[in-house]
């Protein structure tokens, strides 16, 4: 049987070592600079420092932003080429996930177009807590989704929170996951985006005077949606308000945005100065798994 290997891209080496960890598995390095300081015009660079022929190779590599993307694509096939026996793709953090359809005609549906490139060199793959589950369906390989929920959740329970809160119809399935794992109450509010940084939330009375509440998101990306459900927390009274998600974008204005709140949560599908939690467990027992 071949055996397992976890190469990580430079988006998500601490998790493919601790992912490694965790399947008590040898890490293969790579390298990513081929001089110091990397190409004058910014191209990529990847060279595998260990062999992995007849291997079974796992990639860890969030593919955001654009160059990590490009820096798979090499590695994948830097592994195919040295001769691996089979690839899974672990993805943390699929970019391009909220470009999910083709909201306007001559529109590439562009997590489609990721799907099929990453496919190539992949036998299967695993990504976590998706924007929308049916990608899943738009990869011509077996494509699994894996929650990172419980990794928020081991958070969650040592925060000494009252309420969790999913700021929209969307979070509603994680807040409920994350509620039974932490054994919290959870509510939810009703958002309506207006443009891509502005967001607006139906008027609600959620009963958090005096109370410790943490809102539970797939993404944080502006911070825009996590603000506005943070204003209306504290404007109803919360005393304190944690701001949690998954994948941790913090784009644009989203340090400024999130001063609201008291504290800030992200895993290491993205790595951040907010992450405080490792999804590892999470991937390996989805690699255990597939593995049978
Ligand atoms: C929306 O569908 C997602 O669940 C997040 O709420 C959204 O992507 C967050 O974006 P932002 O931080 O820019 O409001």
């Amino acid at each position: 049987m071949a055996a397992l290997k976890v190469v990580g891209g430079s988006a998500s080496l601490p998790l493919a070592r601790a992912l490694a960890r965790e399947l008590a598995v040898p890490f293969v390095d790579a390298s990513f600079e081929k001089h110091p300081g990397g190409f004058p015009d910014g191209e990529r660079y990847v060279r595998l420092l260990g062999p992995v022929a007849g291997d079974h190779v796992v990639l860890v590599q969030t593919t955001h932003p654009d160059p990590n993307i490009v820096e798979y694509f090499l590695l994948a096939d830097a592994i195919r080429d040295a001769g691996a026996r089979r690839l899974t793709a672990i993805i943390p953090y699929f970019g391009y996930g909220r470009q999910d359809k083709r909201f306007a005609e001559g529109e590439a549906v562009s997590a489609k177009t990721l799907a099929k490139h990453i496919a190539l060199d992949a036998d299967d793959l695993l990504t976590m807590t998706i924007h929308n589950p049916d990608i899943l369906a738009m990869f011509p390989i077996r494509a699994r989704e894996v929650s990172g929920v419980p990794a928020l959740g081991r958070y969650l329970k040592a925060a000494d929170v009252d309420l969790l809160l999913a700021p929209d119809d969307g979070a509603v399935r994680l807040v409920q996951e994350a509620a039974s794992l932490a054994g919290t109450p959870y509510d939810h509010l009703d958002k309506e985006r207006l443009d891509s940084y502005t967001v607006r939330v139906t008027p609600k009375e959620l009963k958090v005077k005096g109370r410790s509440v943490a809102i539970v998101d797939d993404v944080i990306s502006t911070g825009g949606t996590i603000a506005t459900a943070a204003k209306e927390l504290k404007a109803q009274g919360a005393t304190r308000v944690l701001a949690t998600c998954v994948h941790g974008l913090f784009v644009g204005r989203a340090e400024e945005n999130l001063k609201v709140c008291d504290e800030i949560v992200a895993t290491d599908t993205i790595a951040s100065p907010h992450t405080k939690v490792s999804v590892a467990p999470e991937f390996a027992r989805a690699l255990r798994e597939l593995l049978g």
